[in-house]
């Protein structure tokens, strides 16, 4: 079936073939089972989007029709929220989306030069798919995980404290089907696995879930230098004095200008 426009809720529907009646099957079954979470089904709109991408690698007409179906909204909306946040591709992509962040504090880092370097090693600008389909290449914006910079990200993992070598030994791994894990967490999936994850579905691979991981010290480094505490493989010049008074320094300057 072609989409001819329909209306819904008196607005014109975006016009989309619809999927195989096998997958469209299968996808209404997933997302049933995604809207009974919610209270208000329009919540279950962000996991269906990673539904349908899941399902082709990036958001089409045909799957902002399926959403809109679904959850009683118009294709205009599911759209608006469709094209507003940077997870969800709008055009079809690789298996790996890796994402060099080129924010303030990266990029002073070494993020641009991972950029440029990642540019010409894989042949694409920002936002181009590599030949084989492998990689997409593309810049982002910081992912608030400036204590490990130059952070890439791979489908959203985080990849910590790259180097343009590092980063190139990465996307050659990946293009040739190597297991790699990121930083934190379970080996790479793919994109349209990754989707799946996202949509709320449980990541069945053996290990997966268990394999977590935490920031590490660089991550608490602040709060302990805020503390008063030396850090280890620091000299005692590292160590600040706490500036204000409370539970965890009651003999801090605060305190004692009070005393
Ligand atoms: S600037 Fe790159 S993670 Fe914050």
């Amino acid at each position: 079936m072609t989409g001819t426009p329909a209306t819904h809720l008196g607005m014109p529907e975006l016009p989309a073939p619809d999927y195989p009646a096998e997958i469209r099957a299968r996808l209404e079954a997933d997302a049933k089972e995604v809207i009974a979470r919610y209270p208000d089904s329009r919540s279950a709109l962000l996991p269906l989007l990673h539904l349908v991408q899941a399902e082709e690698g990036h958001v089409t007409r045909t799957g902002i029709r399926f959403c809109a179906g679904q959850l009683g909204l118009t294709t205009a909306e599911v759209t608006a929220v469709s094209t507003f946040y940077s997870m969800y591709r709008r055009r079809a992509g690789g298996d790996y989306q890796v994402g060099v962040c080129t924010n303030t504090l990266c990029a002073v880092m070494g993020g641009d030069a991972i950029f440029e370097e990642l540019k010409e090693h894989l042949g694409v600008g920002n936002d181009e798919t590599t030949e084989d389909g492998a990689i997409t290449l593309e810049h982002i914006e910081c992912n608030a995980a400036c204590d490990f910079a130059p952070v890439v990200m791979v489908n959203w993992e985080f990849f910590d404290n790259q180097t343009p070598e590092s980063a190139k030994r990465l996307v050659d791994d990946l293009r040739a089907g190597r297991t790699v894990a990121p930083t934190r967490g379970a080996p790479l999936c793919t994109y349209k696995e990754t989707a799946r994850v996202l949509a709320g579905f449980p990541d069945q691979r053996p290990g997966a879930v268990e394999a977590t991981g935490s920031a590490g010290a660089a991550s608490l480094a602040g709060l302990r230098l805020a503390k008063g505490e030396a850090l280890p493989g620091r000299g005692a010049d590292h160590v600040i004095a706490p500036r204000t008074a409370g539970p965890d320094n009651p003999a801090g300057p605060a305190a004692k200008e009070g005393e």
